[in-house]
């Protein structure tokens, strides 16, 4: 698909309402600093439009980005990010929650997982609670540039077992630095959305 306009159109923190939108929605979940706003931005076409990181914990709300007025793009806040109180984190997790639980329009959700890692106890714990919200999460194994071709199978197969995902289950390789693994991350959705 070709990206001709792009708008954050709605941003919600802890105590706001989430959206009714009329228009199907894709959701990108993963802890926090994994490259979810990074991918976004590379889906987008553009540079820096989703604000992105070094620093873990930079998106603190549910972005919802308005794509060719025909679909949203939904950048969740990071999980797992250690410099806020439990208080927060707990409030995320629940704003989270919340979202993939009432939305009506969430058509498909990508969990990603930097490549690198073996997926780590809260990896572990969204993908078993998209799976219970009724999801089938496509993961997208983040950062390929990080790693030598070589270790990418063996860094991939300890992602699949490690989130003790389904043998069908979907693991897309993704570079943000070199756009590797673009093409196959839109089909997918395009698929998910009948395009
Ligand atoms: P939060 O908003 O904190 O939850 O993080 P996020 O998941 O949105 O991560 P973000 O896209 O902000 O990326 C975090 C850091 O990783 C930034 O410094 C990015 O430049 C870097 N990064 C993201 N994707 C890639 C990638 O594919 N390759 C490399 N080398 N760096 C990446
Ligand atoms: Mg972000």
């Amino acid at each position: 698909m070709h990206v001709k306009s792009v708008n954050l159109e709605t941003v919600c923190g802890i105590t706001s309402k989430l959206p009714e939108n009329e228009k199907p929605e894709i959701a990108f979940a993963g802890k926090s600093n994994v490259g979810k706003s990074s991918l976004i931005n590379g889906l987008m076409n553009r540079k820096s439009y989703a604000r992105t990181s070094s620093q873990p914990g930079k998106t603190q709300t549910i972005n919802f980005y308005n794509i060719n007025d025909l679909l949203y793009f939904v950048d969740l806040p990071g999980y797992g990010y250690a410099k806020v109180s439990e208080e927060l984190k707990a409030k995320w997790g629940k704003m989270i929650e919340k979202y993939l639980k009432t939305s009506k329009q969430l058509k498909l959700v990508f969990l990603l997982i930097d490549i690198r890692h073996e997926p780590s106890a809260n990896d572990k714990i969204m993908y078993d609670w998209i799976v219970h919200q009724g999801y089938e999460p496509v993961i997208i194994a983040t950062k390929l540039d990080k790693i030598n071709r070589s270790q990418k199978d063996k860094q991939l197969k300890l992602i699949r077992s490690g989130l003790g995902a389904k043998s069908d289950t979907r693991i897309l390789p993704f570079s943000a630095l070199s756009k590797q693994g673009l093409e196959e991350i839109w089909a997918c959705m395009e698929e998910a959305l009948g395009f």
